[in-house]
């Protein structure tokens, strides 16, 4: 059994009809050592009853913000200041919405502002609720506040569909929190990641680009969660979920992605640098949309800032990890990025041949000043866990060397 690591936890469960789930949960959070108080909002109530938690938590459950017995003494105060941790499980599009408009229209939504602790979210809805814009503004809000988004995961839901929008399974949600804990290779370490590619405006509905799927940043940021660190993710225009634990930052111009990580270096222990950022942008993007008059289009290009080279350039600056994607030369031209951006590590991969760019599969070479190893073809997400075994090991080196000088 995951031990979360966690003393009090104050599990809200909102009205869905995965709420039966999170009785299973709750059993699972008390075996583990948590200490566990339940608050159910009134649609909560329909699915399963207040007395459920209560057989299964040992502790009375709270409905009510009106609840004349306890809040003559302020009980819901006394329950914000009680919790090291607040999860809600289910959370529901509508609790969703008044979460990030910072409504407190009753107990559950109250103790979300009255609350000062880590707060991790389970979603769970229909699969187009899911996707409408409306939940994913939401969610960005809640992300951009530090609020841990926990799945949905994929599949058969209770409605008939199939799709994005199922909550994470009792277990899943179990290891997620597990993973927000302090343990692991990077425990309280702060990381900031950069994933995707850069959409660089040409006209209003035009831009250059590149083939960057996100899917090797976003690996690598679920990896460095599981191993105990504090991810920022700054990701270019992707259509991937956001791995559970990690804090996200949508950007669309290689401009802004540069002003997202540098109003979010400070105190950073290592800088991954995932993302495609495009080398160049055009000069002067057209307000209107460009007319196909002539014969030829000559854009006038701009080099971009180089974030990475920039980072490694800071005094007392975070540890480096940069990534280059070659379709030639691989080990020699990688070196010679290694070098030239001054980085600590770079993984280097080859394009082309189901490598690389989009697909699920990759492989690295992994460099450091003095030292290489190769990562073989595997799954994105299993690369990644390997590269951090790797970097955790010259990390420390690294640490060491600091702390000696
Ligand atoms: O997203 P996927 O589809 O999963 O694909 C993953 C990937 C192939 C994009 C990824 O593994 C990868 O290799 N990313 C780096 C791509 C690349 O070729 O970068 P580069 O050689 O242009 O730049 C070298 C390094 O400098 C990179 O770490 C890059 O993030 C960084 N850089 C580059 C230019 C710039 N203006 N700013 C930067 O920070």
């Amino acid at each position: 059994m995951t031990n979360t690591g966690m003393q009090n936890l104050l599990l809200g469960v909102t009205g869905g009809i995965s709420a039966y789930k999170s009785v299973e949960l709750a059993r699972l959070l008390v075996v583990s050592g948590a200490r566990v108080r339940v608050v159910m909002t009134e649609a909560a109530t329909r699915f399963v009853t207040p007395l459920t938690f209560q057989a299964v938590t040992g502790n009375p459950v709270r409905c009510n913000l009106f609840d004349e017995e306890h809040e003559a003494a302020m009980g819901h105060i006394e329950l914000a200041r009680w919790a090291d941790q607040m999860l809600i499980a289910p959370a529901t599009a509508n609790f969703l919405a008044r979460m990030a408009h910072g409504l407190a229209d009753d107990l559950l939504s109250t103790l979300c502002l009255a609350c000062s602790v880590p707060v991790s979210v389970a979603p769970a809805m229909n699969l187009h609720m899911w996707q409408h814009a409306a939940v994913q503004q939401n969610l960005s809000i809640l992300a951009s506040r530090g609020v841990n988004i926990l799945g949905p995961t994929s599949g058969e839901q209770a409605c008939g569909d199939s799709g994005p929008g199922r909550m994470l399974e009792p277990v899943d949600i179990m290891a997620a929190l597990g993973s927000l804990s302090n343990r692991g290779m990077f425990a309280g370490k702060q990381v900031l990641i950069t994933a995707g590619s850069t959409q660089e405006t040409i006209d209003p509905v035009r831009f250059v680009g590149n083939r960057s799927s996100g899917k090797m940043g976003f690996a690598l940021a679920g990896a460095f969660v599981r191993e105990g660190a504090e991810v920022v993710l700054v990701s270019g225009p992707v259509v991937l979920s956001t791995p559970p634990g990690v804090r996200r930052i949508d950007v669309q111009t290689a401009l802004q992605m540069h002003r997202a990580v540098f109003d979010n270096i400070s105190n950073v222990d290592i800088f991954a640098a995932c993302a495609a950022v495009a080398d160049y942008r055009p000069e002067q993007p057209e307000e209107q949309k460009i007319k196909k008059t002539s014969e030829r289009l000559v854009l006038g290009m701009v080099k971009n800032p180089d974030i990475l080279a920039e980072v490694a350039a800071l005094e007392d600056g975070p540890y480096t990890l940069g990534f280059a994607a070659e379709t030639e030369n691989l080990a020699e031209n990688a070196r010679a990025k290694l070098l030239a951006k001054k980085l600590d590590m770079l993984a280097a991969n080859p394009v082309g041949d189901n490598l690389g760019f989009e697909c699920d599969d990759n492989s690295l070479l992994v460099i450091w000043p003095g030292g290489e190893k190769q990562l073989p073809v595997q799954n994105k997400r299993k690369l990644a866990q390997s590269l951090l075994g790797v970097l955790g090991q010259q990390y420390q080196v690294h640490v060491g060397h600091t702390k000696g000088s």
